[in-house]
């Protein structure tokens, strides 16, 4: 298993690409399923969870061209991908693949609302928490499908097709509103959904399910309201920025201080978490390519931060914060409210001499002098790339094990950083 190894303590200078957003992708990718028509999809990243859900969408039929590198690039990021559903011939999504990853479970609206059948195993739990997909049935039983639990699977069944539906979730999830949205575009009449999430990766996908022919209002609002359509047609959609990669380059250039400019990405996109960030006191402009990043040599304030649905703080870049205030002069106070067991990486961040105490949902992070390198543990994926960020700022070498969870999510991460003056190096397993 490859392992990171960085050596702390040097300022990043330079420029950093942001890729196509993970969590936009991995729908957009499921909306093939939806058409017999070409859907092409640019500037989707070379990610180790984008290949594993082409491989499960490759299962059921989809036909999957790649070509060239992002034109506007230097560094080759970002493909371009044609898809093609022309004969769905297996509506089964077996365990052994969505096991290994949540989102795939949404290829289970797509699959009944075009198919009228769908045999999708539960994906299970994860190191984050339980995960239960009980809102992502709730929604789908609504637009008429039957659904039986049979082995560790949901079977789903639309004999007559799916029907529209008003849909009120009682709580805000991405994964059931992408499930939901995907379904009803192909479902008869209208569906309103209210308490819709706002993520922009959730707005990113019914744009181009509206390029696709669906008409959609309420686009970045919680009240989605869909016209469902006999027929889908294909479209060409570009992913947007990735978010959380964003923040997380952003934290790290907090974390070392210095000057950087990420390229490609926008601050409506996390502008919650940039307030934050500039209240620890770095300096976030945006520029005509993108956003720059500076701190200089002042001491990090620390915050009070809790995680909420977009537009709050976004829980994928709480281990991020947290990783960095570990250097704050003072205590912060970081709440976890969408994920009950988000804080693997506390006891692998004290590993670097981290002062945390966790009270249930609650980390105060008593912010220390100086971390220590060491050898630690990635988790998940973003508990993996916090550690990155306690490593450059750490004194000395730490090795991070286990980083696969980082190919999961973050294209190319040591040399973009690597680019910028960071020690840090990948060693490949023999
Ligand atoms: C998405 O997961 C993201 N994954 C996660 O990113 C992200 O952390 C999460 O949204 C929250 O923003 C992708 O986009 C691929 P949810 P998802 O359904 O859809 C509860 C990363 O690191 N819930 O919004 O699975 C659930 O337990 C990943 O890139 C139910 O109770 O999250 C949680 O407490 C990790 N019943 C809350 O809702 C359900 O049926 C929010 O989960 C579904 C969810």
């Amino acid at each position: 298993m490859d392992r990171i190894k960085i050596t702390g303590g040097g300022r990043l200078q330079g420029t950093i690409p942001i890729s196509g957003a993970k969590n936009a992708a991995l729908p957009l990718l499921i909306a093939s399923l939806l058409t017999e028509d070409r859907l092409t999809l640019k500037n989707v990243p070379n990610l180790a969870d984008v290949n594993l859900l082409v491989r499960i969408l490759r299962n059921h039929g989809v036909d999957l061209a790649v070509d060239g590198k992002r034109q506007s690039s230097p560094h080759g990021l970002g493909e371009t991908f044609h898809l093609t559903a022309r004969d769905i011939v297996d509506t089964t999504a077996p365990y052994e693949m969505v096991s290994r990853m949540r989102a795939s479970f949404w290829v289970l609206g797509p699959l009944i609302a075009r198919m009228r059948e769908a045999r999708v195993s539960l994906p299970g739990g994860c190191a984050i928490g339980t995960r239960p997909v009980d809102l992502h049935l709730q929604g789908l039983k609504a637009l008429g499908a039957e659904i039986d639990l049979d082995a560790g699977y949901v079977v789903a069944r639309a004999p007559k097709g799916l029907h529209g539906a008003h849909i009120i979730f009682p709580k805000v999830s991405v994964g059931a509103t992408h499930n939901v949205l995907l379904a009803a575009a192909l479902a008869k009449g209208e569906t309103l959904i209210e308490n819709a999430a706002r993520e922009p990766e959730i707005g990113d996908v019914a744009h181009c399910l509206v390029k696709m022919g669906v008409l959609i209002d309420g686009i970045g609002t919680s009240t989605l309201r869909i016209q469902g359509r006999d027929r889908l047609d294909g479209a060409i959609h570009t992913v947007l920025p990735d978010r959380i990669e964003t923040g997380t380059f952003a934290m790290c250039v907090a974390a070392t201080g210095g000057d950087v400019v990420l390229e490609g990405t926008r601050r409506d996109l996390l502008a919650n978490a940039l307030e934050v960030l500039a209240k620890t006191g770095t300096e976030i402009t945006d520029t005509t390519t993108g956003l720059r990043i500076v701190r200089n040599g002042a001491a990090l304030e620390p915050v009070t931060v809790e995680t909420q649905p977009f537009p709050g703080f976004p829980t994928d870049l709480q281990a991020q914060l947290m990783a960095l205030m570990t250097r704050a002069a003072g205590t912060s106070v970081i709440r976890e409210t969408i994920f009950e067991n988000r804080f693997m990486h506390v006891q692998e961040l004290a590993r670097l001499g981290a002062d945390i105490q966790l009270h249930g949902d609650t980390a105060t992070v008593k912010g220390v002098k100086a971390l220590r390198g060491a050898p630690v543990m990635a988790t998940d994926l973003r508990a993996s790339v916090s550690l990155v960020i306690a490593g450059l700022m750490a004194e000395g070498d730490t090795m991070i094990n286990r980083v696969y969870h980082l190919d999961r999510g973050f294209e190319r991460l040591e040399e973009k950083l690597g680019r910028c003056g960071a020690k840090i190096e990948r060693i490949t397993a023999g």
